[in-house]
């Protein structure tokens, strides 16, 4: 059924198609045998990881399918971005199709509901089902805002307590000056800021803080961000966003399309990241590895490279959520042909 819908979606503009999907899995509900074996399962940043393979942010930004989503087998999403302020982001076409290289671009520009909306469906889901699944919540600025960090803080304190952790956004190419918060001086205040936000507050101040980061920074870039990160107990980095990089080997017709580009040209670059992270920290961070999965060898091969957890986006929209039982089949398989008893152990293995 998922082929033949995939088949249709595919022939409409990848926007609309994205609002209709969204809308199907809003009101039916989803039923999938899920494939789970213990394996995959990993206690990390105080929670309990089913498996290791998480929804990225971006797919269902106003946390409303998020139900339907875990019925496809994720071990966690991550839902948002979410601003303070509802806003409708860039002008449109804003979404395109890069088929023939199994890529997106994207130049969206945090469209979402805010806060206000969003934190009533977090609310209303934790409600209806009362588990303990994991759902990260990504904040970030809005385009107006004068004081981007006060965006960040304002998130943190309204939606702190109903997340298991918290994503701070500083790498999304889409919202002008946000990457600029990644350079030294910018990132030391902004995560000093959210680290004291977070230890203040009674309720919130056991949940993990994790900052996701571009593809595009430099050796020393990533260098100070490693440093800060350790030095103020950062619970967790997500590498990578999309890259504003184009690969020369592109061939689809819309690749000179301005924003970010996700999907498979982005894998080598995003692992490259992430095998220098892992360095630079020491494997004392968990990594959230992202950017090009679209097969279990795909995550065997990123947490090898220093991930603990992996999340994708764009391969969902090229393979349909049957992927994600593929993908657990063949992560076990390629687990157990190596010999380990837990995906833990396959941590960094392939970084010297
Ligand atoms: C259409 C689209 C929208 C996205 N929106 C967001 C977002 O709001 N916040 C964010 O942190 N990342 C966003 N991303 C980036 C993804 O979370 C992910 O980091 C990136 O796409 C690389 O993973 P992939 O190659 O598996 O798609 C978006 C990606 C796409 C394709």
């Amino acid at each position: 059924m998922y082929n033949i819908s995939l088949k249709i979606l595919r022939l409409l503009p990848p926007e609309l198609s994205h609002d209709i999907t969204i809308n199907f899995l809003k009101y039916f509900n989803v039923r999938q045998k899920k494939i789970e074996d213990s394996i995959l399962s990993q206690h990390l940043m105080g929670l309990d990881f089913p498996n290791p393979i998480g929804l990225a942010a971006g797919f269902d930004k106003n946390a409303e399918v998020m139900h339907s989503m875990f019925s496809f087998g994720f071990g966690f999403l991550e839902v948002g971005t979410i601003t303070p302020q509802p806003q409708s982001g860039n002008s449109k076409p804003r979404v395109f199709r890069l088929s023939e290289d199994k890529a997106i671009i994207n130049s969206l520009g945090f469209n979402n509901k805010g806060i206000k909306k969003i934190k009533k469906n977090l609310i209303k889901h934790q409600k209806s089902y009362s588990n303990n699944k994991i759902i990260g919540v990504n904040i970030g600025k809005n385009k107006n805002s004068s004081e981007a960090i006060d965006d960040y803080l304002i998130g943190l304190e309204e939606l702190g307590d109903l997340a298991s952790y918290i994503t701070i956004n500083i790498s999304s190419p889409n919202t002008e000056g946000l990457r600029d918060l990644q350079l030294r001086g910018k990132i030391e205040k902004l995560i000093k800021k959210i680290i004291d936000k977070r230890d203040e507050i009674k309720n919130i101040n056991n949940k993990p803080i994790l900052i996701k980061i571009s593809p595009d920074l430099n050796e020393d870039q990533l260098r100070d961000i490693a440093l800060i990160s350790l030095a103020n107990n950062i619970d967790g980095l997500i590498l990578t966003n999309s890259t504003i990089k184009r690969e020369r080997n592109l061939i689809s017709i819309n690749k000179g399309k301005k924003g970010g580009l996700s999907g498979k040209p982005l894998y080598d670059n995003s692992n490259i990241i992430l095998k220098k992270m892992y360095e630079l920290t020491n494997g004392q961070i968990p990594l959230i590895g992202v950017g090009g999965i679209s097969s279990g060898k795909d995550c065997y091969e990123k947490i090898k490279s220093g991930a603990s957890l992996v999340q994708l986006y764009t391969a969902l929209v090229y393979s349909g959520p049957n992927l994600i039982n593929r993908m657990k089949s063949d992560l076990i398989d390629l687990i157990k042909t190596d010999g380990y008893k837990n995906v833990s152990e396959v941590i960094g293995k392939s970084v010297s």
